[in-house]
């Protein structure tokens, strides 16, 4: 993979030398700490995607949180990562004949029932899965940030449209949220780039790898690359950073999901923008180290 990656940002560097567009090298100069971004929340200390899990992060001091975005039967947006209920609610035992237990299947109030804690520890039993309506007051409440990933949209037509409306409503659209406060972000380039086209002044973010070469295109609707961290190299990183993404600034790089302190480590050292991670606590201590 590391030799895959390699390969193409040699191609990326010669497209550059012939197309002479990207950004100047100058950034060698400002070597900022990367982020540290709580994924799916503090999800290592409480269940993911769960309004205990960005408490976990808020009280360990991490104000960036990742979080997932899908949609209900009738329309309610709602904080989980699976495409169905299964794995991290008690949902086999409350509808027991609804297998497969989709999450598009169930009615808002059906999902409202479910216990979203026990999975994880009886001390979170009777957690919920937040709407995302619930998890943004919560979020602002705590004065954090915000990477929200749109799963699974091929699943949730016009799931961009609705979710920047609510963003709207909770105030996450204001200009100093919009400036450093708010990523949104998919592993469809669809979706991000409908993001970008609706709301231009939207920090986005692809979540995937793609080759040097196709960096260009990305880059017209994608602030952000968030790269896998065991896909990256050094190269692949500041060939990344070399290339402006829609607001002017360098390409950046989110990546995931680093929950060791020689992994953390090891991607700091590629000088990655953020580090999305189960254990903010133990990659914290690494960059401090
Ligand atoms: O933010 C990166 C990461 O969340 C992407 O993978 O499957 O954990 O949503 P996943
Ligand atoms: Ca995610």
């Amino acid at each position: 993979m590391y030799a895959r990656a390699a390969a193409a940002t040699t191609t990326a560097l010669l497209a550059i030398a012939a197309s002479g567009c990207p950004t100047a090298p100058a950034r060698a100069a400002e070597i900022a700490r990367p982020l540290v971004i709580a994924h799916r929340g503090a999800s290592a200390y409480a269940p993911e995607n769960t309004l205990a899990a960005v408490d976990k992060a808020a009280g360990l001091g991490f104000d960036w949180v990742e979080n997932d975005v899908q949609r209900t039967k009738d329309g309610t947006l709602v904080v989980i990562h699976d495409e169905t209920l299964k794995r991290t609610t008690d949902v086999e035992e409350l509808y027991p004949d609804r297998a497969p237990w989709r999450v598009r299947d169930f009615t808002a109030a059906e999902i409202a029932r479910l216990d979203a804690g026990s999975w994880f520890g009886a001390a979170y039993a009777g957690e919920h899965v937040p709407t995302l309506e619930q998890y943004m007051r919560r979020v602002s409440h705590h004065g954090q940030k915000l990477v929200l990933e749109i799963k699974n949209p091929r699943l949730y037509p016009g799931i961009e449209h609705q979710t920047l409306k609510l963003l709207d409503r909770a105030g996450w659209l204001a200009p100093d949220h919009v400036r450093d406060r708010l990523v949104v972000q998919s592993f469809s380039a669809a979706s991000v780039r409908a993001v970008h086209v609706l709301r231009p002044e939207v920090k986005t973010g692809f979540l995937g790898t793609p080759s040097a070469a196709e960096l260009p295109a990305y880059s017209e609707f994608a602030d952000q690359i968030n790269a896998s961290h065991r896909s990256i190299t050094g190269d692949y990183v500041s060939t990344l950073h070399s290339f402006q993404g829609p607001h002017g600034a360098p390409l950046e790089i989110f990546t995931w999901t680093v929950n060791d302190a020689p992994g953390a480590r090891r991607v700091a050292g590629f000088r990655v923008d953020g580090i999305i991670t189960n254990f903010p606590d133990v990659v914290e201590a690494a960059l401090d180290g």
